[in-house]
């Protein structure tokens, strides 16, 4: 065969690869409303910077006539380039092709990324779209979904994990971006659940649609499994590269230092009037960071779950952080099940990641009640006490309002190794809030007034005047510095500069035993 003819065959193979499952497939992806394999990762990655790896590799199965029906790439598009610039892996399950399903080879190209990325030091992001186990395979589709799933945990807190989901993810296509660090899902096109409706119909005999289920929405709200939801597949794919901007490569690195022209020492009036002098009045958390951070920037993480705490990065002079922050908009910045778990695996993503943590505290307690009580409260809040206390990151804690009892505890305080504790005037630190701690303390006195209301009263004052102030807790240490909260910003940037250099460890141990 002459050079040119094949350099012309090399040619028509990749044009051939390129087009997967073929052009009638092609449009029917875009009729579901759904962009292609490649189109994602075009969508995904810098301009031209994507390399693939393994685009010839075809499947092995001869069974149900598979032998003649071979497709280049196998259902799967693998391969690295940048963000940003920088490094990241990428693969990309292709619907075209048989339905984007998961055969042995299909598995073997994913891992190939998943280790050069391990070994290499950078994001990799997975892109599924795909009908699962690839049924004519078999148990070779399984061993294929469980290889890949060792790796996921191998390289959990090693290089970051992303998942788009961006079309189904039905049974095993599950578990991978389950493992994974961050999962994007898109309105109407992404669905994740382990078992489909029909199957839901026959074994509980319940009536549900696939957007119920499994939707994008669902995951968002109640079930908490999705981190992004976006209206359409371009937005998800910019909120990507805006995630991958926070993270650094691996976990031996920092987070690239971005250009910051916000000044270190704005100030902002507003801060000082934001509380409510009213202690049971809410105001928007948000707020507070958003005036705090560089320039007002901030990536909020799973915003439509647990909302009564408010998690998410940003940068304080070009330095990512992570917030978490109590938000008394909803149900008072209580802590429930539901957001103990919420931020513990931020605050361990944060630190298996070298991201600084700062904390915004005003939180009355933990939620009482049977509801909680039996779903294991003690647990999970027990969860979000570990995360912190591990934490070796730099940790600031800004207490605006309450810190109340167990959950001041929790709330990265001094004793689980915060690093500063700022508080504002308004700050109320104590053992419990002064109403209940007054019915407790003083019921003899109250019971028998001529008064008891009034007698409550004048105790809730009193225990108010002595306790609710931040005042007891900076004469103990317990809170570094009480602090005007137009300087908040400013007083972080200044911590954070002095923590570069901070080293801290746990002991030697294999791994710790979090109470999951
Ligand atoms: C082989 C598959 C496939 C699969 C879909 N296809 N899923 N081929 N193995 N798992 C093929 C279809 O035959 C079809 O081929 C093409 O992909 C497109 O599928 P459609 O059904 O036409 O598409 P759509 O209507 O959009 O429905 C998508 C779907 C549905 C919801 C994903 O295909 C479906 O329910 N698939 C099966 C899902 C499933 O049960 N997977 C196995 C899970 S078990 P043609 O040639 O007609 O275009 C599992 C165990 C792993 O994953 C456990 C590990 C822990």
């Amino acid at each position: 065969m002459s050079r040119e003819r094949k350099l012309l065959e090399l040619k028509e193979r990749q044009d051939k690869a390129k087009l997967g499952g073929g052009e009638k497939a092609i449009e029917k992806q875009h009729q579901r409303g759904k962009l292609t394999a490649r189109e994602r990762v075009t969508l995904l990655l810098d301009e031209n910077s994507f390399e693939e790896i393994d685009m010839f590799r075809t499947h092995t199965s001869t069974n149900f006539g598979m032998e003649d029906k071979k497709v280049f790439g196998d259902g799967i598009i693998t391969g690295y380039g940048t963000i940003h610039g920088r490094a990241v892996f990428v693969y990309s399950f292709d619907f075209t092709v048989f339905g984007g399903s998961l055969s042995q080879v299909v598995a073997e190209k994913v891992v190939k990324v998943q280790e050069m990325a391990a070994k290499i030091g950078a994001p990799i992001i997975g892109i599924n779209d795909s009908g699962g186990a690839r049924i004519q395979e078999g148990v070779d589709a399984l061993s294929g979904y469980t290889s890949i799933f060792l790796r996921n945990v191998l390289y959990s807190g090693v290089v970051p994990q992303i998942s788009a989901v961006v079309g189904p993810a039905a049974g095993g296509a599950v578990y991978s971006p389950a493992l994974t660090d961050f999962i994007f899902m898109v309105r109407n096109s992404s669905f994740m659940f382990l078992t489909g409706p029909k199957i839901v119909k026959t074994v509980t005999h319940e009536d549900v649609t696939a957007d119920e289920l499994g939707g994008a929405d669902m995951h968002a709200t109640k079930s908490g499994i999705t981190h992004f939801t976006y209206d359409d597949e371009h937005s998800l794919f910019e909120g990507i590269r805006e995630l991958v901007k926070y993270l650094p490569q691996n976990n031996m690195e920092e987070p690239l230092l971005q250009p910051n022209d916000d000044p270190v020492d704005r100030i902002d009036e507003e801060l000082n009037y934001i509380v409510p002098e009213n202690a049971n009045k809410a105001y928007d958390m948000k707020d507070v960071v958003l005036k705090i951070l560089d320039n007002g920037q901030f990536m909020e993480v799973q915003k439509a779950y647990a909302p009564n705490i408010v998690i998410g990065f940003g940068t304080l002079n070009g330095r990512t952080v992570g917030v978490v922050a109590n938000q008394p908009k909803h149900l008072a910045g209580v802590l429930d099940s539901n957001s103990s778990v919420k931020a513990a695996r931020f605050i361990r993503f944060c630190d298996a990641f070298n991201i600084p943590l700062i904390t915004f505290e005003d939180v009355p307690g933990f939620m009482p009640g049977t509801m909680q009580e039996f779903n294991g409260i003690i647990r999970h809040g027990a969860k979000m006490l570990y995360a912190y206390a591990e934490a070796t990151v730099p940790k600031l804690t800004v207490i605006t309002r309450k810190a109340y009892g167990g959950a001041f505890c929790v709330m990265n305080s001094k004793q689980l190794r915060g690093d500063f504790t700022f508080a504002w005037p308004s700050a109320e630190v104590a053992v419990m809030g002064p109403e209940g701690a007054s019915e407790i303390i003083f019921s003899k006195e109250i019971q028998t007034a001529d008064d008891p209301q009034a007698k409550l009263d004048e105790k809730i004052k009193e225990y108010r005047d002595k306790f609710a102030n931040p005042y007891v807790a900076a004469g103990r240490g317990i809170i570094d510095e009480v602090i005007e909260p137009k300087f908040t910003r400013y007083k972080l940037i200044k911590a954070l500069e002095l923590l570069k250099t901070k080293r801290d460890d746990n002991p030697p141990k294999k791994h710790g035993n979090i109470p999951l």
